[in-house]
């Protein structure tokens, strides 16, 4: 579907999807084609004088100014967006449905540069820069834990955190900074529901998960397809779909980009739904999941298809 999460995840029927599996965008990085109001801080302030930076717009006040998600000014305004759109999807997750969320860090810096599309340091994308306020933790040359704000802002609605799963990327490129150490990994959070009694029970086939199942998954970051390229390694994202979801269940992926997630779902006995706000993006996952839906057909439905037209003939 092509849209907004925010708007999408409120038509979606109670308790109808077995596993929401995403990666949204990352705070600081990538426009993915949107305009976004660099003056949205100077007027959520200027609304009113009591008002500090850290206190976070409401998304629907953010987007009506021109906001994008990501882009938000300060890393707290992107956590809490995020958040209040995943909790829009709450309540189509089945009480035993899963929530895999991959998420990966950030830099501070007080300049920064953003980018159109391209993983940082891969490719030659045009950027643009901006000035981000500094405060707090937001320090120059701070790692700001974004993956790990994020989990903590769940567990304080209710979720329940199974896994922090490091998906780790062998072939970052190399970075010109001699202070530290390339960052190599993202994190890939599994999230439960919380029972209003009991302990959490959910599905989980623990036989379609990687040999040896540690919380650590060694793969390769590929440059994408599409012109996205922050498409899901498919080596990454099998195991948790085979193991989260069960055959014939329904797997969510609220920013879909070009539909890796629901083709290997398609692929794999599964339902799909997705959402993607960025046209070009919505047409190539459509174009992608109707590829593997036509050659993952049951091969009865192709004879009969076959013979059909044999006897049209
Ligand atoms: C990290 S990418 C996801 C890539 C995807 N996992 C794949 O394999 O292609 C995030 C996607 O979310 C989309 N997006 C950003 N904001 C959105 C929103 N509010 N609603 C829906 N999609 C959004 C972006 O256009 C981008 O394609």
């Amino acid at each position: 579907m092509h849209g907004d999460a925010y708007d999408l995840m409120e038509k979606l029927e109670p308790e109808s999807i077995d596993l929401l599996i995403t990666s949204p965008p990352y705070w600081g990085l990538r426009s993915y084609g949107q305009e976004h109001n660099e003056e949205i801080l100077k007027e959520w302030l200027a609304e009113d004088e009591s008002r500090v930076q850290t206190d976070v717009p409401p998304y629907e006040w953010y987007r009506a100014h021109g906001g994008v998600l990501g882009l938000e000014p300060l890393p707290e305004w992107f956590v809490a967006h995020l958040v209040e759109i995943l909790q829009r999807g709450a309540a189509a997750l089945k009480a035993e449905g899963s929530m895999w969320i991959n998420i990966g860090d950030t830099y501070f810096a007080r300049w920064s540069s953003i980018r159109h599309d391209g993983r940082q340091g891969l490719g030659d994308n045009p950027r643009s820069r901006r000035r981000t306020p500094m405060g707090g933790f937001r320090q120059e040359k701070q790692l700001l834990l974004i993956p790990a704000r994020f989990a903590i802002a769940m567990q304080d609605q209710r979720w329940i955190v199974r896994n922090d799963l490091i998906w780790h990327k062998p072939n970052v490129p190399p970075r010109p900074e001699k202070d530290r150490l390339r960052l190599g990994h993202e994190h890939f959070f599994h999230f439960v529901k919380r029972p209003k009694e009991g302990r959490p029970k959910y599905y989980y086939d623990m036989s379609k998960v990687e040999p040896g199942a540690l919380d650590v998954v060694k793969t390769m970051a590929r440059s994408g397809s599409d012109g996205h390229s922050a498409t899901f390694p498919t080596d990454l994202i099998t195991p948790r779909i085979l193991s989260s979801c069960p055959p014939g269940g329904t797997v969510l992926d609220p920013f879909c980009g070009t539909g890796r997630a629901l083709s290997v779902a398609a692929a794999n006995g599964r339902r799909g739904i997705g959402f993607e706000l960025h046209e070009p993006f919505h047409q190539a996952a459509t174009a992608n999941v109707a590829k593997v839906v036509k050659a993952t057909a049951p091969p009865q439905q192709r004879t009969t298809t076959k013979r059909k037209k044999k006897t049209e003939e």
